[in-house]
């Protein structure tokens, strides 16, 4: 994976068909997704279950680009290991999902993954200081993690801005998950947010069998973004 800060597409497979994870990754790379984004979710950090590392490591090889692989549990060390095994490119923890954040992006590195460091909504931006030389991607939450489809917040487009100052020079990319559509893509890219994260306004519309309508969803937030871009 190399590093560079154009606008990339992250389709969210939490708004795909949950019977057809392989073909949807496959349709959606086909329409322009530069990563999938693979929300992990465990009914206790966030009130929704999703799936775990056997169904990361079974869409692997569905993936032709970066996995990108959303950890929304508590605890997250123990599941480390198995993730990265899985075939994670980037594994992102949560500052809030538990007391040594320091430790576990150590421990995601270690076990050869990219780290990511995501932010609650009222989590503020000062929780990246002292990590920043051990985070490859910061993701800062723009609903509060847990489904879908919910109403993108407007406060955190400050907090964009102020960690877009403090990242500076550094290789690091800042990802933006939640509520992101054609209207509120420009905001957060004019904010410093290189990589937009997209369920239902990725998958709303298209299906495996009539995939265009992806293409042309992912291609209205890039075009919005893009243009906005600082
Ligand atoms: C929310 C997840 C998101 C979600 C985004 O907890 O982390 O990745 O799928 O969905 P939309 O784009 O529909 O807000
Ligand atoms: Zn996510």
């Amino acid at each position: 994976m190399s590093f560079d800060r154009s606008i990339k597409i992250a389709p969210s497979i939490l708004a795909s068909d949950f019977a057809n994870f392989g073909a949807e990754i496959e349709a959606v790379e086909a329409q322009g997704a530069d990563w999938i984004h693979v929300d992990v979710m465990d009914g206790h950090f966030v009130p929704n279950i999703t799936f775990g590392p056997e169904t990361c490591k079974a869409i692997r090889p569905h993936i032709k680009g970066v996995m990108d692989v959303h950890l929304m549990i508590a605890p997250v060390d123990p599941y480390i290991e198995a993730f990265a095994a899985s075939g994670a490119d980037i594994i992102t923890a949560h500052a809030e999902a538990g007391p040594h954040i320091h430790r576990t992006l150590q421990a995601i590195r270690g076990a050869g993954a990219k780290a990511g460091l995501a932010l609650n909504p009222g989590t503020p931006v000062e929780a990246v200081d002292y990590l920043l030389d051990m985070v490859d991607l910061i993701c800062v939450m723009t609903v509060n993690p847990g489904f879908g489809g919910q109403k993108f917040i407007q406060s955190q487009i400050a907090k964009v801005e102020a960690l877009r100052a403090k990242v500076g020079d550094r290789p690091i990319h800042i990802e933006i998950d939640g509520g992101v559509t054609p209207v509120t893509a420009p905001l957060v890219a004019a904010a410093g947010a290189d990589v937009l994260v997209a369920g239902s306004a990725v998958f709303g519309g298209g299906s495996v069998a009539d995939p265009a309508p992806y293409g042309e969803n992912i291609r209205a937030i890039r075009d919005a973004a893009t243009a906005a871009q600082s």
